[in-house]
């Protein structure tokens, strides 16, 4: 059985996103940020949906923040966008602020999943009901309903990606890096990952170059919570490009020969990818890489074009924001949300509005995203 945070049931609810205006809602579209830099605040009263993004500083949460924007215009409730600029604590008295704001529907994006337990208990003891975006969080029953992409086919797919355009032979070096350990979605993503990955593992084709605990799993295809968070304790880059980028210098430090030349990059997303890739590089002895990522950022999406990242994952936040979006509607006008699985966060099965994923690389660059209209052409150079 799938522990925290794994699709375990389809609830194929067949209901109709409803985006329309609520009866009786004014419209103030109110953004601003923590830090008090963003523009306007909501005075007192009024705030109908309190949103809460992780950071202004990965582009992933500016293209959510972005999508938010378009829609929130025309949402049909009074709403206020705050960041916690990666602290659990920022993230706690945002909350608070929300909930003395009167808000009736709290969407957060959680800094550290176990840690926003607290404050979103807070909120549903004010009558808030509470829609985790894209994160789960995890240990509370206090998390209503939960929004968010299919972040195991994201791990599958990397993996997957890895394996069909690996070099010949067998003795492949793989290094294996993941997110943060106080995000659940970088267990699912590992999870996805190491379902396809491990056969090859075992098998003697790819040999893991920087986990001596992935070594010893080797032969286990499905691991527990524990053993993941064993392996990602040795290769967490905590979603920070500057612990990525000194992870992969401390590997290629201390790998022989033997485990350069040729070799395959788990790299789990677009930030971390881009500083990884350009520590592997410049290694004299890493002759190719074939490195993951996931968010099509569009630092990432130029470094596909410049064949500098192998792949990306597209993760569709006009999607994602929509349903969120579509989900507060809902519980104000007392519907029941449209939900389509659940995922088990430790204390109770959270009902999920959950979307798919498409897999990014040089040949569908132009389809995926600039012919979807989810970025200009003028964004990038050398496009095709
Ligand atoms: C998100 C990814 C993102 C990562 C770092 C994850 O929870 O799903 O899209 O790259 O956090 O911010």
């Amino acid at each position: 059985m799938r522990k925290l945070g794994k699709k375990i049931l389809g609830l194929a609810l067949a209901a109709t996103m409803v985006m329309g205006a609520v009866t009786g809602c004014g419209k103030k579209n109110d953004k601003s940020d923590a830090s008090g830099s963003g523009s306007g605040s909501s005075s007192g009263s009024g705030v109908q949906v309190g949103i809460i993004l992780p950071t202004k500083d990965e582009p992933r949460w500016l293209q959510d923040q972005k999508q938010f924007e378009t829609i929130l215009g025309d949402a049909g409730f009074t709403n206020q966008v705050l960041f916690s600029q990666g602290s659990p604590a920022t993230e706690k008295t945002n909350v608070e602020t929300l909930i003395s704001k009167g808000i009736k529907v709290l969407i957060i994006c959680a800094q550290d999943g176990a840690a926003a337990s607290a404050a979103v208990e807070e909120a549903k003891e004010a009558g808030v009901k509470v829609i985790a975006y894209d994160r789960l969080i995890t240990g509370t029953d206090a998390v209503d309903y939960y929004v968010t992409f299919d972040s195991f086919a994201v791990g599958a797919a990397q993996g997957q990606y890895l394996i069909d355009n690996a070099p010949d032979g067998s003795g492949i070096p793989l290094y294996l890096y993941a997110g943060a350990a106080t995000d659940n979605n970088a267990f699912i993503f590992f999870e996805g990952a190491w379902s396809v990955l491990q056969p090859k593992i075992a098998d003697g084709t790819f040999v893991i170059a920087n986990s001596s605990e992935a070594e010893k799993l080797k032969d286990k295809n499905d691991l527990d919570r524990d053993e993941i968070g064993k392996i990602i304790g040795q290769i967490t880059t905590d979603w920070d490009f500057n612990v990525a980028k000194s992870k992969a210098e401390a590997n290629l430090t201390k790998a022989g020969k033997d485990m350069k030349g040729n070799v395959l990059v788990l790299a789990p997303n677009d930030g971390t990818a881009r500083s990884i890739a350009d520590v592997f590089a410049t290694d004299k002895d890493v002759t190719s890489y074939v490195i993951t990522g996931q968010d099509s950022e569009k630092a990432s999406v130029q470094y596909i074009i410049d064949g500098k990242q192998s792949m990306t994952v597209f993760k569709d936040t006009r999607t994602l924001a929509a349903d969120s979006v579509a989900m507060a509607v809902s519980i104000l006008e007392d519907k029941e949300p449209v939900t389509d699985t659940t995922y088990d966060n430790g204390k109770k099965e959270v009902k999920a509005k959950q979307t798919s994923i498409v897999v990014v690389t040089s040949s569908n660059v132009k389809q995926a995203l600039i012919d979807s209209g989810y970025y200009d052409a003028s964004d990038f150079t050398g496009l095709e």
